[in-house]
Protein backbone atom coordinates (compact mmCIF):
# COMPACT_ATOMS: atom_id res chain seq x y z
CA UNK A 1 0.00 0.00 0.00
CA UNK A 2 1.36 3.35 -0.93
CA UNK A 3 1.01 6.14 1.47
CA UNK A 4 1.29 9.85 1.21
CA UNK A 5 1.25 12.13 4.11
CA UNK A 6 -0.11 15.56 4.44
CA UNK A 7 -1.45 17.95 6.87
CA UNK A 8 -4.36 18.72 4.46
CA UNK A 9 -5.41 17.40 1.43
CA UNK A 10 -7.68 19.49 -1.15
CA UNK A 11 -9.46 17.50 -3.64
CA UNK A 12 -10.12 19.18 -6.96
CA UNK A 13 -8.19 21.83 -8.50
CA UNK A 14 -11.10 24.83 -9.75
CA UNK A 15 -11.34 27.81 -8.07
CA UNK A 16 -12.44 26.99 -4.95
CA UNK A 17 -9.51 23.86 -4.59
CA UNK A 18 -6.80 26.57 -5.84
CA UNK A 19 -7.67 29.63 -3.52
CA UNK A 20 -8.16 26.95 -0.54
CA UNK A 21 -4.95 25.66 -1.25
CA UNK A 22 -2.95 29.34 -1.58
CA UNK A 23 -4.34 29.64 1.91
CA UNK A 24 -3.73 26.88 3.60
CA UNK A 25 0.01 26.29 2.12
CA UNK A 26 0.97 29.23 3.96
CA UNK A 27 0.97 27.49 6.98
CA UNK A 28 0.41 23.80 6.75
CA UNK A 29 1.92 20.79 4.06
CA UNK A 30 -1.01 20.92 1.62
CA UNK A 31 -1.49 18.52 -1.36
CA UNK A 32 -3.86 19.58 -4.66
CA UNK A 33 -5.62 16.26 -5.58
CA UNK A 34 -7.15 16.34 -9.19
CA UNK A 35 -8.56 14.11 -11.72
CA UNK A 36 -7.72 16.64 -14.21
CA UNK A 37 -4.60 18.78 -15.09
CA UNK A 38 -5.57 21.56 -12.96
CA UNK A 39 -6.17 24.10 -15.71
CA UNK A 40 -8.55 21.73 -17.42
CA UNK A 41 -10.75 22.53 -14.20
CA UNK A 42 -14.10 23.35 -14.80
CA UNK A 43 -13.64 26.86 -13.64
CA UNK A 44 -12.26 27.64 -17.21
CA UNK A 45 -15.36 27.44 -18.63
CA UNK A 46 -17.05 30.22 -16.54
CA UNK A 47 -17.96 33.20 -19.01
CA UNK A 48 -19.45 36.04 -18.05
CA UNK A 49 -17.99 37.78 -14.70
CA UNK A 50 -17.47 37.52 -11.36
CA UNK A 51 -20.35 39.74 -8.94
CA UNK A 52 -18.70 42.57 -6.53
CA UNK A 53 -20.34 45.48 -5.41
CA UNK A 54 -17.46 47.74 -6.24
CA UNK A 55 -19.05 50.71 -8.41
CA UNK A 56 -17.00 51.32 -10.76
CA UNK A 57 -19.54 52.79 -13.09
CA UNK A 58 -22.83 53.58 -11.30
CA UNK A 59 -23.25 53.31 -7.42
CA UNK A 60 -23.10 49.97 -5.88
CA UNK A 61 -23.37 48.30 -2.85
CA UNK A 62 -22.68 45.00 -1.06
CA UNK A 63 -26.04 45.53 0.90
CA UNK A 64 -27.88 45.44 -2.77
CA UNK A 65 -25.96 42.71 -4.07
CA UNK A 66 -26.76 40.57 -0.75
CA UNK A 67 -30.52 41.64 -1.35
CA UNK A 68 -30.54 40.39 -5.06
CA UNK A 69 -28.83 36.83 -4.17
CA UNK A 70 -31.38 35.83 -1.67
CA UNK A 71 -34.27 37.14 -3.98
CA UNK A 72 -32.70 35.70 -6.71
CA UNK A 73 -32.36 32.43 -4.54
CA UNK A 74 -35.99 32.70 -3.70
CA UNK A 75 -35.31 33.14 0.09
CA UNK A 76 -33.84 29.63 0.79
CA UNK A 77 -30.80 31.33 1.18
CA UNK A 78 -28.99 31.53 4.52
CA UNK A 79 -28.51 34.88 4.68
CA UNK A 80 -25.48 35.03 7.36
CA UNK A 81 -23.60 32.97 4.81
CA UNK A 82 -24.84 35.77 1.57
CA UNK A 83 -24.18 38.27 3.57
CA UNK A 84 -20.42 37.10 4.33
CA UNK A 85 -20.36 36.23 0.50
CA UNK A 86 -21.49 39.58 -1.00
CA UNK A 87 -19.23 42.00 1.68
CA UNK A 88 -16.03 39.78 1.06
CA UNK A 89 -16.41 40.13 -2.79
CA UNK A 90 -15.47 43.48 -3.12
CA UNK A 91 -12.02 42.43 -1.48
CA UNK A 92 -11.35 39.43 -2.91
CA UNK A 93 -12.19 40.42 -6.72
CA UNK A 94 -9.04 43.15 -5.65
CA UNK A 95 -7.28 40.14 -4.14
CA UNK A 96 -7.08 38.51 -7.78
CA UNK A 97 -6.75 41.96 -9.03
CA UNK A 98 -3.50 42.70 -7.35
CA UNK A 99 -2.28 38.55 -8.03
CA UNK A 100 -2.41 39.88 -11.60
CA UNK A 101 -5.48 38.99 -13.66
CA UNK A 102 -6.29 40.19 -16.65
CA UNK A 103 -9.69 42.10 -15.97
CA UNK A 104 -10.96 44.01 -18.62
CA UNK A 105 -10.71 47.75 -18.23
CA UNK A 106 -12.69 50.37 -18.16
CA UNK A 107 -11.67 53.95 -20.14
CA UNK A 108 -10.18 55.08 -16.47
CA UNK A 109 -8.35 51.82 -15.87
CA UNK A 110 -10.90 50.66 -13.79
CA UNK A 111 -11.74 46.75 -13.43
CA UNK A 112 -14.92 47.37 -15.96
CA UNK A 113 -18.38 45.80 -15.10
CA UNK A 114 -21.78 44.82 -16.53
CA UNK A 115 -25.43 43.87 -15.79
CA UNK A 116 -26.52 40.28 -15.53
CA UNK A 117 -29.22 38.57 -14.58
CA UNK A 118 -31.24 39.58 -11.67
CA UNK A 119 -28.31 42.00 -10.07
CA UNK A 120 -30.27 45.29 -9.09
CA UNK A 121 -30.12 49.26 -7.98
CA UNK A 122 -31.57 49.84 -5.12
CA UNK A 123 -33.34 46.74 -4.04
CA UNK A 124 -35.01 45.35 -7.73
CA UNK A 125 -35.52 48.97 -9.30
CA UNK A 126 -32.98 48.35 -12.56
CA UNK A 127 -30.63 46.63 -13.30
CA UNK A 128 -27.11 47.33 -12.31
CA UNK A 129 -23.79 47.07 -13.53
CA UNK A 130 -21.95 44.63 -11.10
CA UNK A 131 -20.36 41.66 -12.96
CA UNK A 132 -16.30 42.20 -12.96
CA UNK A 133 -15.46 40.22 -16.33
CA UNK A 134 -12.27 39.23 -18.62
CA UNK A 135 -14.33 39.54 -21.98
CA UNK A 136 -15.97 35.71 -21.61
CA UNK A 137 -13.04 34.36 -20.36
CA UNK A 138 -13.27 35.18 -16.62
CA UNK A 139 -13.51 31.57 -15.44
CA UNK A 140 -10.26 31.02 -17.32
CA UNK A 141 -8.44 33.98 -16.21
CA UNK A 142 -9.24 32.88 -12.66
CA UNK A 143 -8.31 29.67 -12.90
CA UNK A 144 -4.56 30.40 -14.80
CA UNK A 145 -3.72 33.31 -12.48
CA UNK A 146 -4.52 30.75 -9.32
CA UNK A 147 -2.45 28.08 -10.68
CA UNK A 148 -0.02 30.54 -11.51
CA UNK A 149 0.15 31.88 -7.86
CA UNK A 150 -0.06 28.28 -6.74
CA UNK A 151 2.98 27.14 -8.61
CA UNK A 152 4.69 30.12 -7.09
CA UNK A 153 4.01 29.50 -3.64
CA UNK A 154 5.04 25.58 -4.38
CA UNK A 155 1.77 23.93 -3.38
CA UNK A 156 2.15 20.29 -4.39
CA UNK A 157 -0.03 18.76 -7.35
CA UNK A 158 -1.00 15.05 -7.98
CA UNK A 159 -2.68 15.32 -10.94
CA UNK A 160 -4.55 13.12 -12.79
CA UNK A 161 -5.19 11.16 -9.51
CA UNK A 162 -9.21 10.23 -9.39
CA UNK A 163 -10.53 10.29 -5.16
CA UNK A 164 -12.86 7.71 -5.23
CA UNK A 165 -13.45 7.15 -1.21
CA UNK A 166 -12.97 8.94 1.93
CA UNK A 167 -11.11 7.36 5.39
CA UNK A 168 -12.58 8.32 8.61
CA UNK A 169 -11.77 6.77 11.97
CA UNK A 170 -13.78 7.05 14.89
CA UNK A 171 -16.01 10.02 12.95
CA UNK A 172 -12.70 11.92 12.40
CA UNK A 173 -11.74 12.64 8.77
CA UNK A 174 -8.26 10.99 8.25
CA UNK A 175 -7.85 10.93 4.68
CA UNK A 176 -8.95 9.64 1.45
CA UNK A 177 -7.93 6.78 -1.70
CA UNK A 178 -7.34 8.13 -5.28
CA UNK A 179 -6.47 5.76 -8.16
CA UNK A 180 -3.36 7.50 -10.58
CA UNK A 181 -5.10 7.65 -13.71
CA UNK A 182 -1.91 6.96 -15.90
CA UNK A 183 -1.10 3.53 -13.42
CA UNK A 184 -4.23 2.39 -12.22
CA UNK A 185 -2.32 2.01 -8.57
CA UNK A 186 -4.33 2.69 -5.70
CA UNK A 187 -2.85 5.40 -3.16
CA UNK A 188 -3.96 6.37 0.09
CA UNK A 189 -3.36 10.15 1.04
CA UNK A 190 -3.31 10.06 5.38
CA UNK A 191 -4.42 13.60 6.58
CA UNK A 192 -5.88 15.86 8.99
CA UNK A 193 -8.09 17.57 7.15
CA UNK A 194 -9.68 16.93 3.64
CA UNK A 195 -11.41 19.67 1.60
CA UNK A 196 -13.40 18.75 -1.50
CA UNK A 197 -13.70 20.63 -4.05
CA UNK A 198 -14.76 18.50 -6.92
CA UNK A 199 -17.91 20.74 -8.43
CA UNK A 200 -21.50 20.02 -9.96
CA UNK A 201 -23.04 16.74 -11.64
CA UNK A 202 -24.40 18.69 -14.65
CA UNK A 203 -23.24 15.33 -16.41
CA UNK A 204 -26.83 14.09 -14.82
CA UNK A 205 -28.57 15.48 -18.25
CA UNK A 206 -28.41 14.73 -21.75
CA UNK A 207 -28.44 18.69 -22.39
CA UNK A 208 -25.83 20.17 -20.23
CA UNK A 209 -23.51 23.66 -20.27
CA UNK A 210 -21.08 20.99 -18.57
CA UNK A 211 -17.84 19.12 -18.80
CA UNK A 212 -17.63 15.01 -18.95
CA UNK A 213 -15.78 15.36 -16.16
CA UNK A 214 -18.70 17.01 -13.98
CA UNK A 215 -19.89 13.70 -12.21
CA UNK A 216 -20.43 14.76 -9.16
CA UNK A 217 -17.76 12.52 -7.90
CA UNK A 218 -17.22 14.94 -4.08
CA UNK A 219 -20.59 14.47 -3.33
CA UNK A 220 -21.48 10.63 -4.12
CA UNK A 221 -18.16 10.01 -1.78
CA UNK A 222 -19.02 12.00 1.00
CA UNK A 223 -22.73 10.92 0.49
CA UNK A 224 -21.76 7.11 0.53
CA UNK A 225 -19.83 7.77 3.83
CA UNK A 226 -22.77 9.04 5.87
CA UNK A 227 -22.79 12.67 5.33
CA UNK A 228 -26.17 14.03 3.92
CA UNK A 229 -26.45 16.82 1.26
CA UNK A 230 -28.39 19.44 0.90
CA UNK A 231 -30.99 20.93 -1.44
CA UNK A 232 -30.66 18.93 -4.42
CA UNK A 233 -33.80 19.16 -5.75
CA UNK A 234 -32.17 22.43 -6.78
CA UNK A 235 -30.83 22.28 -9.99
CA UNK A 236 -29.93 25.16 -12.21
CA UNK A 237 -30.73 25.44 -15.86
CA UNK A 238 -29.28 28.25 -18.01
CA UNK A 239 -31.52 29.71 -20.15
CA UNK A 240 -28.86 30.07 -23.34
CA UNK A 241 -27.44 26.63 -24.44
CA UNK A 242 -26.56 26.01 -27.68
CA UNK A 243 -29.50 24.07 -29.30
CA UNK A 244 -29.02 20.50 -28.70
CA UNK A 245 -24.93 21.10 -27.45
CA UNK A 246 -26.22 22.92 -24.62
CA UNK A 247 -22.73 24.25 -24.69
CA UNK A 248 -22.83 27.86 -22.44
CA UNK A 249 -23.67 31.11 -24.59
CA UNK A 250 -23.00 33.23 -21.30
CA UNK A 251 -25.73 35.46 -20.44
CA UNK A 252 -23.54 38.63 -20.55
CA UNK A 253 -24.69 38.38 -24.28
CA UNK A 254 -28.01 39.71 -22.84
CA UNK A 255 -26.11 41.76 -20.34
CA UNK A 256 -24.32 43.68 -23.32
CA UNK A 257 -28.13 44.12 -25.02
CA UNK A 258 -28.83 40.54 -26.31
CA UNK A 259 -32.34 39.36 -26.78
CA UNK A 260 -34.31 36.68 -26.53
CA UNK A 261 -37.21 36.02 -29.29
CA UNK A 262 -39.40 33.42 -30.36
CA UNK A 263 -40.50 32.37 -34.09
CA UNK A 264 -42.73 35.79 -33.97
CA UNK A 265 -39.37 38.04 -33.65
CA UNK A 266 -41.17 38.80 -30.07
CA UNK A 267 -39.08 39.94 -27.03
CA UNK A 268 -41.18 38.21 -25.52
CA UNK A 269 -39.62 38.37 -21.67
CA UNK A 270 -41.42 41.79 -21.49
CA UNK A 271 -44.37 39.79 -20.90
CA UNK A 272 -42.79 37.45 -17.80
CA UNK A 273 -40.67 40.06 -16.31
CA UNK A 274 -41.21 43.71 -17.15
CA UNK A 275 -38.54 45.14 -15.31
CA UNK A 276 -35.37 43.27 -15.82
CA UNK A 277 -36.73 41.72 -19.18
CA UNK A 278 -34.21 39.44 -20.62
CA UNK A 279 -32.52 40.05 -17.95
CA UNK A 280 -34.53 37.94 -14.83
CA UNK A 281 -33.16 34.97 -13.23
CA UNK A 282 -32.26 31.96 -14.46
CA UNK A 283 -35.01 30.40 -13.47
CA UNK A 284 -37.70 32.42 -14.71
CA UNK A 285 -35.84 32.62 -18.13
CA UNK A 286 -35.49 28.80 -18.68
CA UNK A 287 -39.51 28.74 -17.60
CA UNK A 288 -40.48 31.56 -20.31
CA UNK A 289 -38.50 29.57 -22.82
CA UNK A 290 -40.29 26.42 -22.83
CA UNK A 291 -43.73 27.91 -21.90
CA UNK A 292 -43.02 29.61 -25.63
CA UNK A 293 -42.03 26.47 -27.38
CA UNK A 294 -45.13 24.41 -25.50
CA UNK A 295 -47.37 26.93 -27.05
CA UNK A 296 -46.32 26.64 -30.32
CA UNK A 297 -43.66 29.95 -30.23
CA UNK A 298 -40.52 28.05 -30.34
CA UNK A 299 -38.76 29.03 -34.10
CA UNK A 300 -40.35 27.34 -36.95
CA UNK A 301 -42.16 25.15 -33.83
CA UNK A 302 -39.59 23.53 -32.75
CA UNK A 303 -38.19 23.43 -29.00
CA UNK A 304 -35.74 26.44 -29.64
CA UNK A 305 -35.82 29.70 -29.75
CA UNK A 306 -33.25 32.67 -30.70
CA UNK A 307 -30.73 34.81 -28.67
CA UNK A 308 -30.40 37.96 -31.16
CA UNK A 309 -27.02 40.00 -31.08
CA UNK A 310 -27.37 41.25 -34.43
CA UNK A 311 -28.21 44.64 -33.69
CA UNK A 312 -25.18 45.27 -31.32
CA UNK A 313 -22.41 46.35 -32.64
CA UNK A 314 -20.05 44.42 -33.47
CA UNK A 315 -17.07 45.63 -32.18
CA UNK A 316 -18.73 44.86 -28.93
CA UNK A 317 -19.56 41.50 -29.58
CA UNK A 318 -16.11 41.27 -31.07
CA UNK A 319 -14.21 42.57 -28.41
CA UNK A 320 -16.29 41.99 -24.92
CA UNK A 321 -17.96 38.11 -26.39
CA UNK A 322 -14.68 37.04 -28.56
CA UNK A 323 -15.10 32.94 -26.71
CA UNK A 324 -18.89 32.66 -27.76
CA UNK A 325 -18.85 34.31 -31.02
CA UNK A 326 -16.08 32.03 -31.84
CA UNK A 327 -18.09 28.34 -30.31
CA UNK A 328 -21.25 29.68 -32.80
CA UNK A 329 -19.36 29.94 -35.49
CA UNK A 330 -17.41 26.86 -34.85
CA UNK A 331 -20.31 24.31 -33.86
CA UNK A 332 -22.90 26.06 -35.40
CA UNK A 333 -21.86 27.89 -38.29
CA UNK A 334 -23.19 31.29 -37.61
CA UNK A 335 -21.92 34.56 -37.33
CA UNK A 336 -24.24 36.15 -34.55
CA UNK A 337 -22.62 39.64 -35.68
CA UNK A 338 -25.39 38.64 -38.52
CA UNK A 339 -27.73 36.13 -37.60
CA UNK A 340 -29.53 35.37 -34.46
CA UNK A 341 -28.33 32.13 -32.26
CA UNK A 342 -30.57 29.14 -31.42
CA UNK A 343 -30.60 28.30 -27.79
CA UNK A 344 -32.33 26.22 -25.59
CA UNK A 345 -31.98 25.86 -21.29
CA UNK A 346 -29.17 23.86 -20.66
CA UNK A 347 -28.66 21.92 -17.13
CA UNK A 348 -26.24 24.21 -15.88
CA UNK A 349 -25.63 24.63 -12.00
CA UNK A 350 -26.18 22.41 -8.58
CA UNK A 351 -27.26 24.36 -6.00
CA UNK A 352 -27.36 22.01 -3.66
CA UNK A 353 -24.20 20.20 -2.24
CA UNK A 354 -22.02 18.64 0.74
CA UNK A 355 -23.68 21.32 3.58
CA UNK A 356 -21.03 23.56 5.15
CA UNK A 357 -21.10 26.46 7.47
CA UNK A 358 -19.59 29.82 6.32
CA UNK A 359 -15.95 28.48 7.28
CA UNK A 360 -16.50 25.81 4.59
CA UNK A 361 -16.47 22.80 7.51
CA UNK A 362 -18.85 20.13 6.61
CA UNK A 363 -21.94 20.05 8.94
CA UNK A 364 -23.68 17.05 9.16
CA UNK A 365 -27.19 17.33 10.93
CA UNK A 366 -29.88 19.85 11.21
CA UNK A 367 -28.25 21.46 14.30
CA UNK A 368 -25.64 21.91 12.04
CA UNK A 369 -23.14 20.11 14.12
CA UNK A 370 -19.53 20.15 12.12
CA UNK A 371 -17.48 17.31 11.23
CA UNK A 372 -13.76 17.44 12.49
CA UNK A 373 -11.34 17.92 9.37
CA UNK A 374 -14.09 17.59 6.68
CA UNK A 375 -14.22 20.99 4.67
CA UNK A 376 -16.00 21.54 1.24
CA UNK A 377 -16.35 24.42 -1.11
CA UNK A 378 -17.55 25.98 -4.45
CA UNK A 379 -20.10 23.85 -6.27
CA UNK A 380 -19.93 20.24 -4.21
CA UNK A 381 -20.82 22.40 -1.10
CA UNK A 382 -24.22 23.97 0.17
CA UNK A 383 -23.35 26.64 2.10
CA UNK A 384 -25.88 28.09 1.25
CA UNK A 385 -25.49 31.62 -0.45
CA UNK A 386 -27.79 30.14 -3.79
CA UNK A 387 -31.10 28.75 -2.05
CA UNK A 388 -32.90 27.15 -4.67
CA UNK A 389 -31.86 29.92 -7.94
CA UNK A 390 -27.84 31.27 -8.21
CA UNK A 391 -27.63 34.49 -9.96
CA UNK A 392 -25.42 34.72 -12.77
CA UNK A 393 -21.76 35.47 -11.29
CA UNK A 394 -22.68 34.10 -8.08
CA UNK A 395 -20.73 30.66 -8.46
CA UNK A 396 -17.36 33.03 -9.42
CA UNK A 397 -18.13 34.49 -6.39
CA UNK A 398 -18.85 31.63 -3.90
CA UNK A 399 -15.64 29.83 -4.91
CA UNK A 400 -13.12 32.39 -4.24
CA UNK A 401 -14.70 33.88 -0.96
CA UNK A 402 -15.06 30.08 0.54
CA UNK A 403 -12.32 28.65 -1.09
CA UNK A 404 -10.30 31.48 0.55
CA UNK A 405 -12.30 30.82 4.02
CA UNK A 406 -11.89 27.17 3.96
CA UNK A 407 -8.58 27.18 3.11
CA UNK A 408 -7.42 29.65 5.99
CA UNK A 409 -10.41 27.52 8.41
CA UNK A 410 -8.35 24.22 7.51
CA UNK A 411 -4.63 25.89 8.08
CA UNK A 412 -6.08 26.34 11.28
CA UNK A 413 -7.46 23.21 12.11
CA UNK A 414 -4.60 21.32 11.11
CA UNK A 415 -2.25 23.51 13.32
CA UNK A 416 -4.20 22.02 16.46
CA UNK A 417 -5.13 18.52 15.45
CA UNK A 418 -3.70 15.09 15.74
CA UNK A 419 -2.85 12.97 12.75
CA UNK A 420 -5.57 9.93 13.39
CA UNK A 421 -4.65 6.47 12.97
CA UNK A 422 -5.52 5.03 9.06
CA UNK A 423 -8.29 2.30 9.39
CA UNK A 424 -7.04 -1.20 8.77
CA UNK A 425 -6.71 -1.89 4.95
CA UNK A 426 -7.88 1.71 4.09
CA UNK A 427 -8.12 0.80 0.22
CA UNK A 428 -10.25 -2.51 0.84
CA UNK A 429 -13.46 -0.80 0.00
CA UNK A 430 -11.86 1.12 -2.87
CA UNK A 431 -10.26 -2.15 -4.45
CA UNK A 432 -13.24 -4.46 -3.63
CA UNK A 433 -14.91 -1.85 -5.87
CA UNK A 434 -12.32 -2.09 -8.92
CA UNK A 435 -12.71 -5.88 -8.49
CA UNK A 436 -15.96 -6.46 -8.64
CA UNK A 437 -16.20 -4.19 -11.88
CA UNK A 438 -13.35 -6.28 -13.51
CA UNK A 439 -14.51 -9.82 -12.68
CA UNK A 440 -18.12 -8.98 -13.68
CA UNK A 441 -19.32 -10.83 -16.87
CA UNK A 442 -22.32 -9.06 -17.75
CA UNK A 443 -23.89 -7.61 -20.59
CA UNK A 444 -24.11 -3.96 -20.15
CA UNK A 445 -22.22 -1.31 -20.66
CA UNK A 446 -21.22 2.32 -19.16
CA UNK A 447 -22.35 4.29 -21.68
CA UNK A 448 -25.19 2.98 -22.27
CA UNK A 449 -26.75 3.24 -19.21
CA UNK A 450 -25.63 6.30 -18.74
CA UNK A 451 -27.30 7.56 -22.28
CA UNK A 452 -30.25 6.58 -20.69
CA UNK A 453 -29.93 8.23 -17.73
CA UNK A 454 -29.22 11.68 -19.22
CA UNK A 455 -32.05 11.48 -21.33
CA UNK A 456 -34.97 10.43 -18.71
CA UNK A 457 -33.58 12.77 -16.46
CA UNK A 458 -33.59 15.68 -18.58
CA UNK A 459 -37.27 14.47 -19.63
CA UNK A 460 -39.18 13.74 -16.20
CA UNK A 461 -36.57 15.78 -13.51
CA UNK A 462 -35.33 18.81 -15.44
CA UNK A 463 -37.21 22.48 -15.72
CA UNK A 464 -40.95 21.47 -15.03
CA UNK A 465 -41.58 18.64 -12.45
CA UNK A 466 -44.47 16.58 -11.66
CA UNK A 467 -45.38 13.44 -9.16
CA UNK A 468 -46.15 11.55 -11.75
CA UNK A 469 -43.09 11.91 -14.01
CA UNK A 470 -40.59 11.96 -10.87
CA UNK A 471 -41.84 8.95 -9.25
CA UNK A 472 -41.32 7.35 -12.64
CA UNK A 473 -37.71 8.45 -12.49
CA UNK A 474 -37.56 6.77 -9.73
CA UNK A 475 -38.53 3.49 -11.56
CA UNK A 476 -36.16 3.88 -13.69
CA UNK A 477 -33.10 4.96 -11.57
CA UNK A 478 -34.13 1.27 -9.65
CA UNK A 479 -33.84 -0.49 -13.06
CA UNK A 480 -30.80 1.56 -13.72
CA UNK A 481 -28.95 0.36 -10.71
CA UNK A 482 -30.16 -3.15 -11.38
CA UNK A 483 -28.09 -2.66 -14.77
CA UNK A 484 -25.55 -0.82 -13.41
CA UNK A 485 -24.59 -4.35 -11.46
CA UNK A 486 -24.14 -6.27 -14.46
CA UNK A 487 -21.92 -3.87 -16.30
CA UNK A 488 -19.11 -5.60 -18.21
CA UNK A 489 -16.03 -3.61 -18.81
CA UNK A 490 -14.19 -4.27 -22.51
CA UNK A 491 -10.81 -2.57 -21.13
CA UNK A 492 -9.42 -4.86 -18.89
CA UNK A 493 -5.65 -2.75 -18.71
CA UNK A 494 -4.87 -1.13 -15.59
CA UNK A 495 -3.35 1.83 -17.39
CA UNK A 496 -5.15 4.83 -18.46
CA UNK A 497 -8.27 2.94 -17.92
CA UNK A 498 -10.98 5.48 -18.80
CA UNK A 499 -13.90 3.07 -19.06
CA UNK A 500 -13.46 1.92 -15.48
CA UNK A 501 -12.68 5.40 -14.06
CA UNK A 502 -16.37 6.29 -16.43
CA UNK A 503 -17.91 3.37 -14.21
CA UNK A 504 -17.30 5.12 -10.85
CA UNK A 505 -18.71 8.26 -12.73
CA UNK A 506 -21.62 6.59 -14.04
CA UNK A 507 -22.20 5.41 -9.77
CA UNK A 508 -21.60 8.27 -8.29
CA UNK A 509 -24.29 10.26 -11.12
CA UNK A 510 -26.64 7.06 -10.15
CA UNK A 511 -26.83 7.72 -6.92
CA UNK A 512 -26.62 11.81 -6.72
CA UNK A 513 -30.13 11.56 -9.45
CA UNK A 514 -31.49 9.34 -6.66
CA UNK A 515 -31.15 12.29 -4.06
CA UNK A 516 -32.43 14.53 -6.28
CA UNK A 517 -35.54 12.83 -7.60
CA UNK A 518 -36.53 12.21 -4.25
CA UNK A 519 -35.69 15.32 -2.86
CA UNK A 520 -37.47 16.68 -5.47
CA UNK A 521 -40.67 14.43 -5.48
CA UNK A 522 -40.81 14.80 -1.62
CA UNK A 523 -40.82 19.15 -1.87
CA UNK A 524 -44.32 19.75 -3.20
CA UNK A 525 -44.11 23.63 -4.13
CA UNK A 526 -42.41 25.30 -6.56
CA UNK A 527 -39.23 27.61 -5.35
CA UNK A 528 -36.48 28.78 -7.48
CA UNK A 529 -35.41 26.07 -9.98
CA UNK A 530 -37.69 23.61 -8.56
CA UNK A 531 -41.05 24.17 -10.25
CA UNK A 532 -43.80 21.65 -9.60
CA UNK A 533 -46.31 21.74 -12.18
CA UNK A 534 -48.60 19.69 -9.51
CA UNK A 535 -48.01 22.68 -7.01
CA UNK A 536 -47.35 25.93 -8.90
CA UNK A 537 -46.70 28.00 -6.00
CA UNK A 538 -44.21 28.90 -3.45
CA UNK A 539 -45.31 27.16 0.17
CA UNK A 540 -43.19 29.22 3.07
CA UNK A 541 -45.58 27.98 5.65
CA UNK A 542 -44.62 24.73 4.97
CA UNK A 543 -41.35 24.72 2.88
CA UNK A 544 -39.09 27.31 4.00
CA UNK A 545 -36.56 24.68 5.03
CA UNK A 546 -33.45 23.01 3.35
CA UNK A 547 -33.42 19.51 2.61
CA UNK A 548 -31.29 17.20 4.25
CA UNK A 549 -30.83 13.80 2.44
CA UNK A 550 -29.38 11.14 4.11
CA UNK A 551 -27.92 7.71 2.24
CA UNK A 552 -29.83 4.74 4.25
CA UNK A 553 -29.08 1.63 2.30
CA UNK A 554 -30.63 1.61 -1.04
CA UNK A 555 -32.79 4.75 -0.22
CA UNK A 556 -32.92 7.72 0.47
CA UNK A 557 -33.86 9.55 3.93
CA UNK A 558 -34.70 13.00 4.14
CA UNK A 559 -35.03 15.75 7.18
CA UNK A 560 -34.88 19.22 6.78
CA UNK A 561 -32.90 22.29 9.12
CA UNK A 562 -34.32 25.99 9.16
CA UNK A 563 -33.03 29.08 6.61
CA UNK A 564 -31.25 31.41 8.38
CA UNK A 565 -33.31 34.72 8.09
CA UNK A 566 -31.63 37.95 9.06
CA UNK A 567 -32.55 40.78 7.07
CA UNK A 568 -34.91 39.83 4.76
CA UNK A 569 -37.89 38.46 5.45
CA UNK A 570 -39.30 36.57 2.30
CA UNK A 571 -41.91 38.58 -0.35
CA UNK A 572 -43.40 37.64 -3.43
CA UNK A 573 -40.66 37.46 -6.69
CA UNK A 574 -41.61 39.79 -9.26
CA UNK A 575 -39.06 41.38 -11.31
O1 LIG B 1 -23.64 33.08 -18.31
C1 LIG B 1 -22.54 32.96 -17.78
O2 LIG B 1 -21.55 33.59 -18.13
C2 LIG B 1 -22.45 32.06 -16.63
C3 LIG B 1 -22.11 32.55 -15.48
C4 LIG B 1 -22.44 31.84 -14.24
O3 LIG B 1 -22.94 30.71 -14.28
O4 LIG B 1 -22.26 32.43 -13.19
Amino acid sequence: MAVHEFDGIIIGAGGAGLMAALQASKSAKIAVLSKLYPTRSHTGTAQGGIGAALGNLEEDHWEWHMFDTIKGGDYLVDQDAAEIMCREAVDTVYELEHMGLPFSRTPDGKIAQRPFGGHTREFGKAPVQRSCYAADRTGHMILQTLYQQCIKQGVTFFNEFHVVDLLVQDGVVCGAVAIEIATGELYTFHAKAVLFATGGSGRMYKITSNALTLTGDGMAVVYRRGIPLEDMEFFQFHPTGIYKMGILITEAARGEGGILRNNSGERFMERYAATLKDLAPRDMVSRAIYKEIREGRGIGGKDYVHLDLTHLDSKVIHAKLPDITDFVETYMGIDPVKSPIPIQPTAHYAMGGIPTNSDAEVVIDEKNTAMPGLYAAGECACVSVHGANRLGTNSLVDIIVFGRRGGKALGRFVQQAPLQPLPPDSEKATRDRIERLFESRGSESVARIREKLQAEMMDKASVFRTEGELKKMLDILRGLRQRYSNVCLQDRGRKFNMELLEAFELDHLLELSQVTVTSAMARQESRGAHAREDFPKRDDAKWLKHTLAYRDEELVSLKYKPVSITKFQPQERKY
